[in-house]
Order: C-alpha cells, then sequence, then structure tokens
C-alpha cells in the first residue's frame, strides 16, 4: 500500500467515524439495502462471486453527498441478504486515477480476483483523460494495482470508460461504454489472451451504426452476457429524448437482445427496452453465479436527478442499490425477479385469500408498516381502476381500460405528485419490497419493475386499497 493509498484510507475511515451518528440517526437509512457508510454511492462496481462468496464494490464518495473523486467501497454476502462491510478496495492515489477510481468489473483468473477500472484524470482546465486500469487480489479483500492496461484509442473521446469483462473460448473480452468524436454514444470491443494486451476490434454497437439512429452522446456501463443462447447487452445510453412513457428519467438503462459474432465483433441486434420503469435506476451490472444464474444489481439513483433533494443529505449519506434480481429471458423480453434468497428475510406472515374491494378505499388488518414485502394475486378484477396507496406518499394505480400502471410519488422538492406509467396489459399480480425509504415493485412474476425512492414521514405506516368496482385479491405481507 503507498503513503498515498493509505493517506486517502484514513481520511475515509475518520469520515465515516465522525458522521456515523448522524447517518444512523436517519429515519430514512435502508434496513435490507447496500448503502454507503456516509457520502454518496452510485454504480454497482466488480460484482462477482469469488470462492463461493458474493462480492458487490460500489462507486462511493466519503468526503460529499456528490460526486467527486470515486473510492471503491466493498460489501461481501454469502447468501445475497446479508452483506458485510468490507476495507476500502480501492482510493484514487496514483496519477492514472487522481480523479477517481471509476467503474469497471471483476473476473477470476489463475487464482486471483481482477478488478478492471477506469481510471479518470482532469486536469486545471478539465480536459479528461481515461486509463483502464487493473488490480488483482489473492483474498478478494486487499488489491494490487497493477497499473493501466489500456490506452484511450484514437476513434473516441475521453469519455471512454466503465470496461465489463468476461471469457468466451480462449479470449478475454472487454466492452467499454464510449463517444466517439461525432459525439454519438458507442459500445468498444477489446479481446485478449492474457488480461494484460488488449486488442481493438471496433464497435460492438452503438449510435448512427446501421442498426440504429439518433441514440444517446455518450454510453455508460455496458455488459454484455449470453442468456439462453441470446446475447444481451446492456448498457445505460445518455440522451435519449423522452417518448410518450419512455426516457422519462434524466438518462435510462435497457438492453437489446441479439445474436454476437466474435470473429467480426458485432452484435445484431432487436430494439431497445428500458429495464425499469420507476425513478431512480441506473448504470446496472450482472454475474453469473455458481448455480448458473443472471443476477443483475442496478444503482437506485441517476445521474443529475435532483439529488439536492433527497432529505438523507441532512444525515450526509445519498443512494443505495437496488435489491438483486435473477434474469431470465422471455422471446425477446427480460424476466426480472428478485432473487430466492430474499424469502429469507421474511417475518411475520399474514395472509387473506380473496378479500373483495368494492369501491370504497380501506386498510386490511396487519398489512401495514414501513419495511414489508407485499403480494397482491388479481381475481375477477372487474374494477376500472384499482389503487394501492403506500404511507400516504407513493400510489400505484392500475387503469385496466387502457392496460396501463402507475407509478406515483410525492416529488422530493415540493411534495407534489409526479408520476410514471407502463402499459401492461392485464394486470395480474404485484410483488413489491418497501424499505424504510424505498419501494420496489415487480409486476406480472417480473415482466416489468418500476423502482423508486421515497420519503415519507415516520409516523405514517399505512397501506390503503382502494378499487373503483368489484375486485378480488389475494394479499400476502411480511414484516422484513
Ligand atoms: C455512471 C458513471 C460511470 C462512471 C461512474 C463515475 O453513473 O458516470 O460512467 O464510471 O459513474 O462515478
Amino acid at each position: 500500500m503507498s503513503h498515498r493509498d493509505n493517506q486517502l484510507r484514513q481520511e475515509a475511515y475518520a469520515e465515516i467515524e465522525k458522521f456515523r451518528d448522524q447517518v444512523e440517526a436517519d429515519p430514512h437509512r435502508l434496513r435490507f439495502h447496500i448503502q454507503p457508510p456516509v457520502g454518496l454511492l452510485n454504480d454497482p462496481n466488480g460484482f462477482i462471486q469469488y470462492n463461493g462468496t458474493y462480492h458487490m464494490f460500489y462507486q462511493w464518495m466519503p468526503f460529499k453527498t456528490g460526486h467527486g473523486a470515486k473510492y471503491w467501497g466493498h460489501y461481501t454476502s454469502d447468501d445475497l441478504v446479508n452483506w458485510q462491510a468490507e476495507p476500502i478496495a480501492l482510493t484514487p492515489s496514483e496519477w492514472f486515477e487522481k480523479n477517481g477510481c471509476y467503474s469497471g468489473s471483476a473476473v477470476e483468473a489463475n487464482g486471483l480476483m481482477n478488478l478492471f477500472y477506469t481510471g479518470n484524470v482532469k486536469d486545471e482546465e478539465g480536459n479528461r483523460e481515461s486509463y483502464q486500469v487493473l488490480a488483482t487480489s489473492e483474498d478478494g479483500i486487499h488489491f494490487e494495482k497493477q497499473g493501466v492496461v489500456l490506452e484511450l484509442p484514437e476513434e473516441y473521446t475521453a469519455h471512454f470508460r466503465d470496461p465489463k469483462v468476461w471469457k468466451h473460448g480462449e479470449y478475454w473480452y472487454m466492452v467499454v461504454g464510449t463517444q466517439n468524436h461525432d459525439l454519438q454514444g458507442r459500445v468498444a470491443l477489446f479481446r485478449s489472451s492474457d488480461l494484460s494486451d488488449w486488442e481493438h476490434m471496433g464497435v460492438v454497437t452503438g449510435a448512427h451504426t446501421d442498426q440504429l439512429d439518433d441514440f444517446g452522446f455518450m454510453w455508460e456501463c455496458p455488459d454484455l452476457f449470453e442468456l439462453q443462447d441470446n446475447h444481451i447487452l446492456v448498457v445505460s445510453p445518455q440522451g435519449l429524448e423522452v417518448e410518450g412513457n419512455h426516457y422519462q428519467n434524466v438518462y435510462q438503462s435497457g438492453y437489446f437482445v441479439g445474436d454476437m459474432n466474435y470473429e467480426t465483433g458485432k452484435l445484431k441486434h432487436g430494439s431497445f427496452k428500458e429495464l425499469d420503469q420507476g425513478f431512480e435506476f441506473y448504470a446496472p451490472q450482472t454475474t453469473l453465479d455458481d448455480q448458473g444464474r443472471r443476477i443483475l444489481v442496478g444503482w437506485m439513483g441517476v445521474p443529475d436527478q435532483d439529488e439536492e433533494h433527497h432529505p438523507t443529505i441532512k444525515h450526509k449519506w445519498i443512494h443505495t442499490l437496488t435489491l438483486p434480481r435473477e434474469l431470465t429471458l422471455d422471446g425477446d423480453k427480460l424476466i426480472q425477479k428478485p432473487v430466492a434468497e430474499l424469502e429469507k428475510l421474511r417475518k411475520e406472515e399474514i395472509s387473506y385469500e380473496r378479500v373483495e374491494l368494492n369501491g370504497v378505499e380501506t386498510t386490511i388488518e396487519g398489512i401495514e408498516g414501513d419495511a414489508f414485502e407485499l403480494q397482491l394475486g388479481f381475481e375477477h378484477n372487474k374494477a376500472d381502476v384499482f389503487e394501492l396507496t403506500l404511507r400516504n406518499n407513493a400510489r400505484v394505480v392500475y387503469h385496466k381500460p387502457s392496460g396501463e400502471l402507475t407509478l406515483e410519488r410525492k416529488r422530493f422538492e415540493d411534495r407534489r405528485m409526479e408520476s410514471r406509467t407502463c402499459k401492461i396489459g392485464e394486470l395480474e399480480d404485484l410483488r413489491l419490497f418497501v424499505d424504510t425509504s424505498s419501494v420496489e415493485m415487480f409486476v406480472n412474476g417480473g415482466e416489468e419493475v418500476f423502482t423508486a425512492r421515497y420519503y415519507p414521514e415516520q409516523e405514517n405506516r399505512s397501506v390503503y386499497f382502494a378499487s373503483s368496482g368489484e375486485l378480488t385479491l389475494n394479499v400476502s405481507h411480511w414484516k422484513l
């Protein structure tokens, strides 16, 4: 560990100590999500199962609730449910990363955990440089920086970051999110036989290629993987215009389903689909675990989206990661289900069969709280409108005639309602994971997901049900 590295670590640990009480006193502190000990968390990084243990790293700014020279924070877990804080994994201590150890990924090779990430460098005038860096570890806890393995190719601007590495056949491959000199978002592909010499294979896909027109000025956090004999490219393109219900957030994350040709380095793909229909979701990353599951975790936040209005900043922290979701493919649509292990969180089940709603707003005995799982099965739905109100702060509205499902919440700056809507057709079931200040709602067995932060009054623990006509519900509720 260099002197500089040690110094940066000590400063960050001191910051955790200094604000520990203030952070812990926040009623909006989450109970079952990964959150920073202090400061700002953004992208999930280096998600991997290594020697049986799940590792989740995250982009971390210890010294303020804004962005800056990022560290990599670190948690581990045996079950994707209980996470243990580990020592800081990376600090921006070297010349090639002095303005941040930006996002990246992990692979296992030669008995080591290998982290690939972006070294972000800015000069006095704000000019950017980007280096792709390798750090290795035997124990998965202490990392040694091996230095720069890839310099910026001339085809791209210095917006070139977030390497995701995987193995296919005898080669290693790396995708990097980038922008070309015409300011079009692209995914660049590299190939290596030893993880240190990387050959540029060109552009996998991107805006203004033969498969897409205008599609954003920068693509962040690409992730390319195989799923059920198809290839999926998950990516976060910046600069998509609002189109009806689509692309309502500042930036979005989504995916293309296609066929990867490893000889040409091109992905032949269909249209882009958003991964999440809610307010806060960005920069997801996946890993393949030893049960063969493809698991995705996202940042429950979005860049440049009212960070100053989150009330948690009074308590010196901001943002969280989503729950892990298992991915499967149904035709050309990704199905996302909370990983099965999350059932371990369940305490005190309350279930009702065939609860009849008939137009009046009602509570249901025992169905309330500030952290719970709620499952609703819909039967004989003759009502045009169904509504579920959470702690008088977020509301789910299903409009049967249009087949549209809406999530509303109180806007952070002025408490007025704002909404996100998705066409789902018939509503069959909802499964909600409600934490003290977050909602993740899985619709119709994971066909859609809505993710959002919300900041209810602490005393309010109510859940209200309403319908405009006859509707029968099967209800299950667990405290979490
Ligand atoms: C996405 C992102 C990445 C970058 C990181 C910096 O949220 O902008 O492209 O590596 O965050 O924290």
